[in-house]
């Protein structure tokens, strides 16, 4: 009897470790899977962007319908860039930007087509072209003036009041 056991003893708790080891390394591989498969490793930058773009102003309701217009044309051409705070996000942030530009026609030449107007020679384009270098604004020959001063109002719609952001 004690012939045995001695003998079968040893076999069982090599056996024993082997089954645990197997275990664990098993374990330890799905947690690297998961780990690598997971959001916090490869974050979606689609999803990522989107949250930005998603926020809805409160006051929706009380935008005119060129206004209105001017959210949507806002959104899908613009929005990926910039904001309608002072954050900066590709491009500045165009809070009160009537107020710091030449002129609401510089707006306009400049959104249809930012290039000519910095080959213009034009002082305050090539002083923002500078600042956001290498990043150059595409053009939108694509948008009527009507469009651009709708995109506009929309922008104005926003105000700053004591130093806090209102939608
Ligand atoms: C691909 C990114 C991008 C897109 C899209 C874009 N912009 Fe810009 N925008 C910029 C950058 C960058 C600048 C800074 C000047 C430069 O480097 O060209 C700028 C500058 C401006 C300025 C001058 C801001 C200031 O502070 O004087 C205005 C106004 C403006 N953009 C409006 C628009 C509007 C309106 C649209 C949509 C129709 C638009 N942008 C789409 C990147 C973009």
């Amino acid at each position: 009897m004690m012939v045995i056991r001695t003998q079968i003893n040893p076999l069982i708790s090599a056996l024993n470790g082997l089954i645990w080891l197997v275990g664990i390394s098993v374990l330890l591989i799905l947690t690297g899977l998961f780990y690598l498969n997971s959001e916090y490793e490869n974050p979606d930058p689609i999803a990522e962007q989107s949250t930005i773009r998603t926020v809805e102003s409160p006051k929706r309701q009380s935008l005119t319908p060129v206004q209105l217009k001017g959210k949507d044309l806002f959104v899908a051409n613009c929005g990926q860039c910039h904001e309608v705070t002072d954050g900066v996000l590709v491009g500045p942030g165009l809070l009160g930007v009537s107020l710091r530009v030449p002129s609401q026609q510089w707006l306009v030449d400049w959104i249809k087509n930012p290039s000519a107007v910095v080959g213009s020679g034009d002082v305050y384009a090539r002083a923002i072209v500078k600042k956001f270098a290498p990043v150059v604004m595409p053009g939108f020959s694509n948008l009527s003036e009507k469009d651009i001063n709708a995109i506009i109002d929309y922008i104005n719609t926003h105000e700053s009041v004591g130093g806090a952001f209102t939608m």
